[in-house]
């Protein structure tokens, strides 16, 4: 029973994806008599934590009512009060958690000890997929940068699109989904000037009815953007990084100066900087120079290679612009998406 409930939680946590950071997205729900009664998640930093909002739907001192949570209760105060003290006042009888945050101020805390000392049943159950989507929030709290995803798509001799000419849209309609729902879960989107340039992509959320704006990071060493990029009105935010001391202003944006490593801007002060800005998991997609350079770089901790059965000229661009970038160890899954295939990477931290 537990196991149900808290992967209810997880689908109320999962609303949340891609507004919460820097806070943890949480959900959760209340029980009684074996049925949820309500529910409730974290919407987007700074406003009411899930278990508030559960709280206002249950009347107080309700008899038998427990409460499932994503992760464990919040016991400090942060923009919004203690979890904790509201669980308490309310009168609940019983709550169970799935992850324990690793927030070392939580965790001097000890929510569990706090609500046992008022007579609360309290259980720790964790499950997989829960620790699985925290995955990028832990990973953040101890090292202060973000998990990197990187997406491309390529043609069975590695190509990803034409050196001149029009843009070619590779992978098919179920591919384009999955990469809208990636960025959808994403904190922050990672693209270049040059495909910015030579694609003008919106880089925003399209699913069915649904249209969302992301933040951006643009990797822009020259400031070479055009103005009048479509990115800068489908973005919520643009992050220019550069390496140029020429005065600029973009539409929406906020530029940031980086320093430059070997003659190329230094891709481990950008990534570093996102995580400084509060983002847990960037998603990147961008050409196959950025692509094989975070690779190099050993940046990234999950690959999704799409690939599509057709083949591109010689001279197109490839994905695998150095060799070797692959030799790191991993594992790997395979996804039929109908006549595409996605390969997905999860490289082993080193
Ligand atoms: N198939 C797909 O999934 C997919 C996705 C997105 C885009 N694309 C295609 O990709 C093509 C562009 O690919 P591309 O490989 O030419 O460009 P890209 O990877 O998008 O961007 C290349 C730029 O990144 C910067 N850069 C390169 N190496 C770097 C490093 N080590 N450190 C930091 N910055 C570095 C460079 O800027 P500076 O020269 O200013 O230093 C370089 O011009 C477009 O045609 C687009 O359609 C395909």
């Amino acid at each position: 029973m537990h196991k149900k409930f808290l992967l209810a939680a997880l689908e109320q946590a999962r609303i949340g994806q891609g507004h919460c950071a820097p806070n943890p997205c949480v959900g959760a729900v209340a029980v009684q008599n074996g049925t949820i009664i309500a529910q409730a998640s974290h919407r987007c930093a700074g406003t009411p934590h899930a278990e508030q909002l559960l709280l206002t739907q249950i009347p107080p001192k309700m008899p038998g009512v427990s409460l499932y949570i994503s992760l464990e209760p919040c016991n400090h105060w942060g923009r919004t009060p203690p979890c904790v003290d509201a669980i308490i006042n309310h009168g609940v009888e019983e709550v169970v958690f799935a992850y324990l945050d690793p927030n070392p101020v939580v965790a001097k805390n000890n929510s569990s000890e706090k609500l046992r000392a008022h007579g609360i049943k309290v259980t720790h159950y964790p499950v997989d997929e829960i620790t699985e989507f925290y995955k990028s929030y832990s990973y953040w709290t101890v090292t202060k940068r973000p998990r990197v995803t990187v997406k491309i798509a390529q043609t069975l001799n590695g190509k990803i699109g034409r050196s001149v000419g029009e843009r070619v849209i590779l992978s098919n309609t179920l591919c384009e989904e999955f990469t809208h729902q990636m960025r959808a879960a994403a904190d922050v989107i990672l693209t270049t000037a040059k495909t910015v340039s030579l694609d003008n992509p919106k880089m925003n959320v399209r699913l069915g009815q649904e249209k969302q704006a992301k933040p951006v990071a643009i990797i822009d060493r020259q400031l070479s953007l055009d103005q009048q990029s479509i990115i800068f009105s489908t973005a919520a935010h643009c992050h220019v990084y550069h390496c140029n001391e020429r005065e600029v202003s973009y539409p929406n944006s906020t530029l940031h100066f980086m320093p430059m490593k070997n003659g190329v801007m230094d891709l481990d002060a950008v990534i570093s900087h996102l995580g400084g800005l509060g983002y847990h998991d960037v998603w990147v997609e961008a050409g196959g120079t950025l692509f094989s350079a975070l690779h190099q770089e050993r940046l990234v901790h999950r690959t999704y290679l799409y690939i599509v059965p057709s083949i591109l000229e010689h001279d197109a661009i490839s994905a695998y612009q150095q060799s070797g970038i692959f030799d790191r160890t991993h594992t790997i899954s395979w996804h039929a998406m109908g006549d595409n295939m996605i390969a997905c990477l999860d490289w082993q931290e080193d």
